[in-house]
Parts: structure tokens; C-alpha cells; sequence
């Protein structure tokens, strides 16, 4: 599962190019990202480990699978990645969820936390970090920074679209994160934004612009 991943399953496509378009309103758009992240899910959490467990139907006993392991935690980036917590609740609805703001000052381009709550015991979870653009990729690299720091062992990182040439190095800084996108676009414009991308995505996403 190590590495990245690009989930382009027809529906995701589909939805993400609605998503894209610049005539899809905050509505619409919202409506859309949190069926984009429980489409994603799907994928991302392939791999959680099974145990077999006894349960008995109304006709007879039998042996079934229930999800064994780690629990889920969900860590938005803010705000954007807030867009895409619904939809993973709604497959892992006993999922606990983390938040940490980070924005990038305009001098130094450092990203800087500016909020930070996580669950406890975030050492014993499988941590889901969403976030929908990787552009830099040092929002999503500090924010799994952070919570490395914080104690969190398993991180996979789950965004809608990426500029390709930054993969590579948010992968050098966190070989053992597994990135999976929807998409990988063609570059990053001279604003640091991802082309042909879709904008700003808090700003879409509350129509704050
Ligand atoms: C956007 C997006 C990512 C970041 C990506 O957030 O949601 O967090 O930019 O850029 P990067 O890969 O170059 O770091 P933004 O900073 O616009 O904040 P907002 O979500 O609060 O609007
Ligand atoms: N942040 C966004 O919201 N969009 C981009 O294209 C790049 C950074």
C-alpha cells in the first residue's frame, strides 16, 4: 500500500470534473468533494486487517469478518480539507477526527500551525490525513509533521489533486506516508497554484471569494 496512489474510478472522474468547473457553485461543489472522499475511502482503507468473529443469524451460527486493529482517525487540514471528512464518516462512522490549521506566511513561506486538536491516543490509530490540493505539498508535509511529533506512527495521506512534480518530495519527507489522489495535474503556476487544478478550494468550497 506503501507509495501513491491514483484512484480513477469512473465515478471519481466523473464527479471530479463537475468539481473542476468554474460554473459548479459552493453548493454543488461541497455536495460533490464529500461523495469524491467516501468514494475515496473505499480505496484508502483497503488494506485495514480483518478478524473472523462468531455471530449467529436467524437461521444458523456462523463465522463473519469484523475490522480488527488499529481505530480510524481523520485529520482535516483547515479548512479545505474539512470538505472531505463527511464522506469518510459515513463509512467509518466510529472514526474520531483531528484538526490542524496551517497556513503559509507570505514572507518566509513556511507553513505555520495555527490550530491543532487531535484524539489522545493517536499513537493507536490508523490516521487518515485529508486534504484536496497538493500543490507545494508543505501544508499536507507540515501537517503530518505535526503529527509525527504528537506521537502518530501510521499516516496515509488522502487529496484530490496534485502537482506532480511535488509528489516526489512530499514523499522524501515522509517515505512511510501512502499518498492516494483522484488526479495528477500538469504543473504549478507562478501563484503556486495547481493547473488546470480548481482554484482555490476553501474559497470554493464556502464561497468566500
Ligand atoms: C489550500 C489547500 C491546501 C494548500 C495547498 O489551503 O487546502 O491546504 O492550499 O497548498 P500547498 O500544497 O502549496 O501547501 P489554503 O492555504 O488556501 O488555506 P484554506 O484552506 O484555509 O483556504
Ligand atoms: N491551494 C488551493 O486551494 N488550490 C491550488 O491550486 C493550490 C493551493
Amino acid at each position: 500500500v506503501n507509495g501513491v496512489h491514483v484512484i480513477d474510478h469512473p465515478l471519481i472522474r466523473h464527479k471530479l470534473t463537475i468539481i473542476r468547473d468554474r460554473h459548479t457553485g459552493p453548493k454543488e461543489f461541497r455536495e460533490l468533494l464529500d461523495e469524491v472522499a467516501m468514494l475515496m475511502a473505499y480505496e484508502v482503507t483497503r488494506d485495514l486487517p480483518l478478524e473472523e468473529v462468531e455471530i449467529e443469524t436467524p437461521i444458523a451460527r456462523t463465522t463473519g469478518w469484523t475490522i480488527s486493529g488499529k481505530k480510524v482517525g481523520i485529520v482535516p487540514i483547515l479548512r479545505a480539507g474539512l470538505g472531505m471528512v463527511g464522506g469518510i464518516l459515513r463509512l467509518i462512522p466510529t472514526a474520531k477526527v483531528g484538526h490542524i490549521g496551517v497556513y503559509r506566511d507570505p514572507e518566509t513561506l513556511a507553513p505555520v500551525e495555527y490550530y491543532c486538536k487531535l484524539p489522545p491516543d493517536i499513537a493507536e490509530r490508523e490516521l487518515i490525513v485529508v486534504d484536496p490540493m497538493l500543490a507545494t505539498g508543505g501544508s499536507a508535509a507540515a501537517g503530518i509533521r505535526f503529527i509525527k511529533e504528537r506521537g502518530g506512527t501510521s499516516i496515509r495521506l488522502m487529496a484530490l489533486i496534485a502537482a506532480p512534480e511535488r509528489i516526489e518530495r512530499l514523499r522524501r519527507e515522509h517515505p512511510d506516508v501512502p499518498v492516494f489522489l483522484a488526479a495528477v495535474d500538469e504543473r504549478l503556476d507562478e501563484n503556486a497554484y495547481i493547473v488546470p487544478g480548481l482554484g482555490d478550494a476553501g474559497d470554493r468550497l464556502y464561497g468566500t471569494r
